[in-house]
């Protein structure tokens, strides 16, 4: 393990007000998007709608890391050059999602484990050989009628905390991402106890698993009412019990915080970024900036629709959507910025 590399890497994954770049859907999940728009669901549709991104003009000036997926971290643009080696070029760290996904857990109805951990040591150092500098695993909690269970809690967070301390032992920063799902009914108030539950129960056991939480990147929900809870709170309600129950569980040593958005729309995504930077940047320990993947990627795909002539209008949505959250994190994003 070098430490040194570890928390080097992680300053620099949210350094300049820039953040992430989520690329790593699943196939099943990529597929899934496709699908809703139309567009055929196949490796090559896949690969050309990937390397329409990675060849953005100025995506590195909003993006200081992209997540990729096995699939994508194999791949080559037209020209031969992998995408690891494009984006790196272009500053671009890249990283790669190491879970193998959220199953069903056994005795807990309603709930999932994720899994992955098997063989990841091997699969961690082929990774680290193709360029990867960091990592991601993604857990999800569902909130529900007797749910989260304490039991589907614990064994996520424990989970992560071994998915983390194996990246760490390979100089991969991991991106540790617990994510309370937005879908349902409940409460902001409900939201916020379950995160600071299960935020409290993963540092708890990274500390156990003797994870160095200066290498580390947090990526969480933000704390919402569900999707269909007829109290939808404002902007800076969302903002403020966000900071309040991360001050509350997540240590000041972690240097970044990059939301994921979870199906927030993406102007409301950038709009509650921003309020946050805005009433608090100059306040908390760590960095408050964004891992997005639906909420850049979205109106791109949308304008794409599987066809290469629409190439340069969808990266222009990219780029724009980068720049907006860039802008967020400086505090300096409006709506008027949208439809320009
Ligand atoms: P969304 O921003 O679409 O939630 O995706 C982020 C992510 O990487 C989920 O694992």
């Amino acid at each position: 393990m070098n430490t040194q590399q570890l928390i080097d890497t992680a300053k620099a994954m949210v350094a300049d007000d820039k953040g992430l770049l989520a690329m790593d859907e699943s196939t099943p999940t990529c597929d899934k998007r496709f699908a809703k728009l139309g567009i055929p669901q196949n490796e090559e549709t896949r690969l050309i709608y990937r390397e329409m991104i990675v060849s953005t003009p100025g995506l590195s000036e909003s993006i200081s890391g992209a997540i990729l997926y096995d699939e994508t971290v194999r791949q080559q643009k037209n020209d031969g050059t992998s995408f690891v080696k494009a984006l790196s070029d272009t500053g671009i760290i890249p990283g790669i999602k190491v879970d193998t996904g959220a199953k069903e857990m056994a005795t807990h109805p309603g709930e999932k484990i994720t899994e992955g951990l098997d063989g990841l040591r091997e699969r961690l150092a082929e990774y680290v050989q193709m360029g990867a500098r960091f990592a991601k695993w993604r857990a999800v909690i569902t909130i529900g009628e007797g749910i989260p269970s304490r039991g589907c809690i614990e064994a996520n967070a424990q989970v992560l905390a071994r998915y983390a301390a194996l990246c760490q032992e390979a100089s991969l920063v991991p991106i540790v991402e617990p994510e309370v799902l937005m879908d349902g009914d409940h409460t902001l108030e409900r939201c916020y106890e379950v995160t600071e539950e299960t935020l409290r129960t993963v540092f708890d056991q990274l500390y156990r698993q003797r994870v160095v939480l200066e290498g580390i990147i947090l990526k969480p929900n933000m704390v919402l009412p569900g999707l269909i809870c007829s109290q939808q709170n404002s902007v800076d309600e969302v903002a403020d019990a966000t900071v309040a129950c991360f001050l509350r569980a997540v240590p000041a040593a972690v240097p970044g915080v990059t939301f994921l958005s979870g199906g927030q729309s993406s102007e409301l995504a950038s709009a509650r970024l921003n309020a946050m930077n805005v009433k608090f940047k100059s306040q908390v320990p760590w960095e408050l900036a964004f891992s997005f993947a639906r909420a850049i990627q979205q109106p791109a795909m949308g304008i794409w629709g599987g066809n290469s002539a629409n190439n340069v209008a969808a990266q222009k949505a990219l780029y724009h959507r980068a720049k907006c959250n860039r802008d967020a994190r400086r505090g300096e994003y409006n709506t008027a910025m949208e439809g320009t």
